[in-house]
């Protein structure tokens, strides 16, 4: 494995299904790990977070190691410190970094110049640890069949979306994307998840029709239509009213399809309450699968990474 984790295109399918497997296993107390006894991982964060950041320190703290939360604003990066001296700086005191930033190539940076292993926690970009969680939880529910059927996201053409593209491409599932006309997901996302996508028999079908991405879905899944760090807030809510998941579009889905959503949620937007108290189930599942994928994921970092290091 490489020794940061910024892309789903980072780890390879087997590597992938091996972190799914492993996320399985601990949620379920089938196995344990101190790989981090006596290490300390660092989590810099330039944007809010329920879910990752307590799920991240949650699992560091579970696999015995102590979790160091830091936010730019608060640090010299608020005064114009260099990205790269701030990453020379922390990778000297820790063993690992988790990042929460705006631009990718920021992050990309930043992992360039630290010496520890270092794990995207959302960009504008990707959010390749969200998707870890969300195969974890469409496996769950459909097992071996999950590369069979129809999954459907609808909705802006953001961050989740990029990297549930790559993932499709990863883990060889069937995905179709819907998105307004102006908000498709990014161009390179879709390149890789088609690269990807050629070697596990995946399929990944972008479209501006929402009934389309839905017909015959087993798996409905959205976002937030304004995304953090979003400015054109106002006009993209326009567009991506017809991309409303709501008991209408699902009418053209599997009849016990399940609804995913990365979380927050902004009920009325993107879902109706109706539909989201419906799925909560799938949708609070989902977001428990964050502390189990990611500790997977840093399981199997750290014991490469730690593993290699010369004494
Ligand atoms: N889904 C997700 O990343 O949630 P948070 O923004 O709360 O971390
Ligand atoms: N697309 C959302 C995801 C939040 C977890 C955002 O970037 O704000």
């Amino acid at each position: 494995m490489k020794k940061d984790f910024l892309c789903l295109s980072d780890i390879t399918p087997f590597e992938g299904w091996e972190i799914i497997e492993n996320a399985i296993k601990f949620k379920k107390g089938e196995k344990k790990s101190n790989i981090l006894e006596g290490k300390n991982i660092g989590l810099l964060f330039s944007k809010p977070s329920t879910r990752t950041r307590v799920s991240f320190e949650v699992g560091v703290n579970k696999l015995g190691g102590k979790a160091v939360y830091m936010t730019s604003s608060q640090m010299q990066l608020s005064r114009g410190e260099d990205v790269k001296d701030t990453a020379r700086t922390l990778s000297r005191y820790l063993d690992g970094i988790v990042v929460r930033t705006y631009a990718h190539a920021w992050l990309e940076e930043f992992a360039k110049y630290s010496r520890v292993p270092v794990i995207n926690a959302l960009t504008d970009f990707s959010h390749p640890c969200q998707i870890l969680a969300d195969i974890q939880t469409v496996y769950e529910y459909f097992g071996e069949s999950v590369k069979e059927i129809k999954l459907a996201y609808v909705g802006d053409g953001n961050n989740v979306a990029n990297s549930l593209i790559v993932g499709a491409g990863l883990f060889g599932l069937k995905l179709y994307v819907a998105t307004p006309t102006g908000y498709e997901p990014n161009a390179k996302a879709y390149q890789l998840g088609l690269e990807l996508a050629k070697q596990t028999g995946g399929k990944i079908v972008l479209t501006n029709d929402p009934v389309e991405a839905v017909e015959n879905a087993s798996v409905v899944y959205t976002d937030v239509w304004v995304s953090m760090g979003d400015s054109d807030g106002d006009t993209k809510v326009q567009f991506l009213k017809p991309f409303q998941v709501n008991e209408r579009l699902l009418k053209h889905a599997e009849p016990n399809v399940k609804v995913l959503h990365c979380l927050p949620a902004k009920k009325g937007q993107e879902i109706t309450e109706e539909v989201f108290e419906k799925h909560a189930e799938e949708i609070f599942s989902q977001a428990e699968n964050r502390l189990w994928a990611q500790m997977a994921l840093m399981e199997k970092l750290f014991k490469e990474f730690f593993g290699n290091k010369t004494p």
